[in-house]
């Protein structure tokens, strides 16, 4: 696979949100400036923290003197604005003509990434979707009850509104710049249940979405910032998009 996108003009600008992530943010940076470089893809990695109070900007400012200011990106925000909120706010200052999100904590392994560029590549799809639900793809390390949650919304999601996708409120993904931009106008939703949001308005506007298994594991470092709120907006944005679209 090396060295096969030399003299392409593609750009990856991969968007990392983070909020208290010190611990994971070195280890994540140096998998993705591993696995990138070793593919031979053109890309930037964009940090969008949100005033961790840990300190993760200042690991990510000194991660940026090790890699130097044109692969790291840090477009911090002052405070904890939000998860669909920071990817809107990452993709306003992304270069690349593709843009991949995915979370900072190592739930989401790098590794995965030249997978969805080659899929992507493959049927020029507009986005590329990891999944957790389909072939080699799973979930490591949750509790019953975060399975629940994840299996069952999921299944509400397919059950009201027929994504034809199998994994909608995963958030390891990869789309076209242009695609992310009309989606985005069109999301009315800010928090986790953006993800989801999204992958329906993409069916919903014709978008052709490629599908690529992933392993999702559970954070090592720090804790999840899902709760009880983001699943009543999930539910909330559900009905809404039910009674919409
Ligand atoms: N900038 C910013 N602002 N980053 C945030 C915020 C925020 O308000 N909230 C969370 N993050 C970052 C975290 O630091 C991490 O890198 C990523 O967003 C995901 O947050 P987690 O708190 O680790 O999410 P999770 O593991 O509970 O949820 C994962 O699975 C869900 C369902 O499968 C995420 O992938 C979700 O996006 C997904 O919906
Ligand atoms: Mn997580």
């Amino acid at each position: 696979m090396a060295a096969r996108s030399v003299g392409s003009s593609d750009k990856y600008s991969i968007l990392l949100p983070t909020y208290n992530e010190k611990d994971n943010l070195p280890i994540i940076i140096w998998l993705l400036v591993t696995y990138m470089d070793k593919s031979g893809f053109n890309y930037e990695i964009i940090v969008i923290d949100d005033g961790s109070p840990d300190g993760t900007l200042d690991v990510a400012k000194q991660l940026q003197n090790i890699y130097g200011e044109s692969k790291i990106l840090l477009r911090p925000r002052p405070k904890k604005l939000g998860l669909g909120t920071a990817y809107i706010h990452g993709m306003k200052h992304a270069s690349g003509n593709f843009i991949i999100i995915m979370d900072a904590d190592l739930s989401h392994h790098p590794k995965f990434i030249p997978e969805f560029i080659e899929k992507q590549k493959l049927c020029n799809y507009d986005l590329v979707s990891g999944t957790r639900y389909i072939g080699s793809g799973g979930v490591y390390g949750w509790d019953l009850k975060r399975k629940l949650v994840s299996r069952g919304a999921n299944f509400l999601t397919q059950l009201l509104l027929r994504p034809g996708a199998s994994d909608l409120t995963g958030s390891f993904r990869l789309y076209k710049k242009d695609v992310l931009e009309k989606l985005v106008e069109s999301c009315v939703s800010k928090g986790y249940v953006f993800q989801m949001e999204m992958i329906i308005r993409a069916r919903q506007f014709g978008y052709s979405i490629g599908e690529v298994p992933i392993t999702f594991v559970d954070r090592v470092y720090g804790e999840s910032k899902l709760g009880g709120s983001e699943i009543f907006q999930f539910a909330k944005a559900l009905l809404y998009l039910f009674a919409t679209t």
